[in-house]
């Protein structure tokens, strides 16, 4: 299964990706995290993202389109895939749709995860991640069991330099300017399924896995 999560920040795209990664034994292509990796690493291609993740910008499409196109050629992705976080622009989307053309596949679902704006907000600004694990925690909606803890390794919980209000702001005008359009995209391109992105983590869980079984 060859999968694109689409959604706004926050909606859930990296939650969601993981549950679907071990349900179905494909690996998340995040995008973000590749970057946020690289950032930690203070590799080139980080010091490169660094300006431009920082102030909610997108990263330039022939950066993100190269790393996508190296991912794609390891060999986990030959069951298939979950794109998390991109594409976000429409040169990446006719990039990916060309590279996978080579590979001799192609997309089989793109499920676009709905949330309302207000709520987008606040799970961003509520996010917490760990520094050394990188999952994901709300201080309100699944808290840590113990402050600045991860539950899963022990490691800091810290929040992403891009959850601070301004950046967050910055970050839905991007998307809607430069990502939404994708929406439509897909549409034309028959294999949109959209879904409700509010209620519980499970709940948003079970729509995906009916859009995919459809
Ligand atoms: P990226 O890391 O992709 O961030 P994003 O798209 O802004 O999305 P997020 O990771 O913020 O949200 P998410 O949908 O994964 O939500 P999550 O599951 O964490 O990109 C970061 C930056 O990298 C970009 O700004 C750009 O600079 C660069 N970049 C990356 N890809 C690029 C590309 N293709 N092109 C150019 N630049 C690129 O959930 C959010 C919170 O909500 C969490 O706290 C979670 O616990 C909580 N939550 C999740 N589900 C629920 C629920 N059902 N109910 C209540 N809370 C929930
Ligand atoms: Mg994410």
């Amino acid at each position: 299964m060859n999968l694109i999560l689409l959604g706004a920040p926050g909606a859930g795209k990296g939650t969601q990706s993981k549950l679907i990664c071990e349900r179905h034994q494909i690996p998340q292509i995040s995008t973000g995290d590749i970057l946020r990796a690289a950032r930690k690493n203070k590799t080139e291609l980080g010091q490169l993202a660094e300006k431009y993740m920082v102030e909610g910008k997108l990263v330039p499409d022939e950066v993100v389109i190269g790393i996508v196109k190296e991912r794609l050629t390891q060999d986990d992705c030959q069951k298939g895939f979950i794109l998390d976080g991109f594409p976000r622009t429409t040169a990446q989307a006719d990039a990916l749709t060309a590279m996978l053309q080579d590979l001799n596949r192609e997309i089989q679902s793109v499920v676009n995860i709905e949330v309302p704006k207000d709520s987008l907000v606040k799970r961003l600004a509520g996010r917490r991640v760990c520094s050394q694990c990188g999952a994901t925690f709300h201080v309100e909606f699944s808290p840590t069991q113990s402050e600045g803890i991860c539950d899963k390794c022990g490691g800091e919980v810290i929040q992403r330099k891009d959850d601070h209000e301004s950046t967050i702001l910055e970050r839905l005008s991007v998307y809607e300017q430069q990502t939404q359009p994708l929406i439509d995209y897909y549409k034309n391109k028959n294999l949109l399924q959209t879904i409700e992105g509010t209620g519980e983590v499970s709940q948003v869980q079970d729509r995906i896995e009916q859009a995919l079984n459809h």
